[in-house]
This record gives C-alpha cells, structure tokens and sequence, in this order.
C-alpha cells in the first residue's frame, strides 16, 4: 500500500465502487439523534409591577453538557432570569422552553412536575431545611420522583458522596459550615439527576476557599456531562467557566460562542 500523499497524487486504477449501504443494514447511517436544547428563550420579556422591565427581550440557548456563566451587574436581571429558566416564573412576552416543552402550553400543575423532574435549583442562601440532617435534606429533593423513601435516603447518601460529604451524612445544617451547606444543596440539586442545574451566586455567601470548592464541584459536574447555569457577578469565577453570557438592563450584551459539551478552559 502506497503513503496517502502519493496516492493522492497518482490516483491509480478506478477503484471499485463502494458497497451499496441499502444492501446492508449494518452500513446504513443511522440519523444522529435530535438533540434538543435543555434551554431555549425567544424574545423574554419579564414587567414587574411599577413599570420594571426586567429581562427585555432575551433570546438564550443552552445545549446538553453546557456550563454557562450568567454575568452582569446587580440589578441587571440575572435572577428574573433564572426564575424564568427554571420556571418558578412565567415571562410577560416570549416563549420559554425547556427540554422541548413549552412553558406556555403547561398549566401550573404540570410546570412544578416539569421542574421537580428536569430542574435542579442551588441558591446563594443555600435554603436547607433547619433541624433536619444533611442526608435528609439531600433526600428532599427526590421528593417528587415517587420512589419509597429508603431508595431515596440510598440515593441521597450516594450524592453526598458524590460531593464529598460521605462522613456528615447525619450533620444538620447548623452543624455544618457555608461551603458544606452549600454542597448538601448542590447534592439535593443533583440526586434526581435533572436535565439542568441552576445555581444564583452560589458562592456569594462563601469565603473564597469554600467558593472555590463548589465551583471546583459544579467544574466536575459539568465534566461528567451535567448541564449547568450559574449566575455570578464574580469576574474571577466568570473568566473560568466556558461559556459566559453577559446582562445588562434585561438585555443580552455579549455571549462567548456556545461551548462544546465537557469542555473547559484553562
Ligand atoms: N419581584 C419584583 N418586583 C418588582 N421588581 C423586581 C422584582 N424582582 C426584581 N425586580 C427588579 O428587576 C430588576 C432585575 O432584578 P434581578 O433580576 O433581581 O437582578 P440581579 O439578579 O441581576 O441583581 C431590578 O431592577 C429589580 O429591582
Ligand atoms: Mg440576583
């Protein structure tokens, strides 16, 4: 067999004709499978009452495996984002879908199903519940899914794991620092295994070491193909995500090009 360049110069005896695929299911490309965006908002607009026009016409996509930073000043409207995203809220003009389902054609019903099972929601607060152990509040979020409870603690306890939070499986939130709280939260985000993480300033009420630590998980997340937005107005945490997407006065003002699913920089 000849070197490629030199066949490619000397193009030889016409070679035989491919094997007709029809002939062969086997050789039959098979379509590669529609893969539908876990977020796509066209035209958002969000008015609260007073006249504020929060979000004013934003078009976002988000694909499978992307980790998306949400940036901008405060009061820009990177949590009336969120909400509409992870539909605690409906927008005042626009559409909103989420992995393919229309928001708009669900009732309030059917929405808080959607959400229990596509969404997973991280807060800068934390929001746990009080007086109830960490391995509890992680199984909180398997709540909706209708599995019996002790699967639910199984799981709950793997996801503690996962956040490296094996040995305080039976810490209640007091008896846990801000970092680790936030990462009990994070599995509780996480356990169902949703189709979306949303997370708003999920470092803000941190140190740096701690903030680094969830933003080091919500990186691991990410690499094992999770689909993350995360709003920051931290620049330093902004500048390390792969996708940044930048807010101001409701609207979309810059969108680094969509990231390739896994991928991260530096
Ligand atoms: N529930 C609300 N009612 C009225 N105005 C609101 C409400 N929530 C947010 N806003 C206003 O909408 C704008 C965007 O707010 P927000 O989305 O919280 O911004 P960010 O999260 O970027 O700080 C701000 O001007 C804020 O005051
Ligand atoms: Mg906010």
């Amino acid at each position: 067999m000849t070197g490629t360049l030199e066949h490619l110069a000397d193009p030889g005896p016409t070679p035989d004709p491919p094997p007709d695929p029809a002939q062969d299911p086997a050789q039959v490309p098979r379509p590669s499978p529609v893969r539908v965006p876990v977020v796509e908002l066209s035209g958002v607009v969000k008015e609260y009452a007073g006249c504020v026009r929060a979000l004013d016409g934003v078009d976002l996509t988000v694909g499978a495996g992307e980790l998306v930073g949400i940036v901008g000043p405060s009061g820009s409207g990177k949590s009336t984002l969120l909400h509409i995203v992870g539909t605690l809220d409906r927008p005042t003009a626009g559409t909103v879908a989420i992995a393919g389902h229309d928001i708009a054609a669900l009732t309030d019903r059917r929405l808080s199903a959607l959400r229990a099972r596509h969404i997973g929601f991280v807060f800068q607060a934390f929001h746990l519940a009080q007086g109830v152990s960490a391995v509890d509040n992680v199984a909180e979020g398997l709540l909706y899914s209708g599995m019996p409870r002790a699967r639910r603690r199984r799981l709950a306890v793997e996801a503690l794991a996962r956040v490296g939070l094996a040995d305080r499986a039976g810490h209640r939130p007091h008896e846990l620092s801000g970092g680790q709280k936030q990462r009990v939260a994070i599995a509780r985000a996480v356990v169902g295994g949703p189709d979306l993480l949303l997370a708003d300033e999920p470092t803000g009420a941190l140190d740096t070491a701690s903030g680094e630590t969830v933003m080091e998980l919500l990186h691991a997340l990410h690499q094992e193909g999770a689909t993350i937005a995360v709003i920051t107005h931290d620049t330093e945490i902004a500048r390390r995500l792969p996708r940044q997407v930048r807010i101001r006065d409701g609207r979309v003002v810059a969108d680094s090009a969509p990231s390739e699913p896994g991928k991260g920089v530096s």
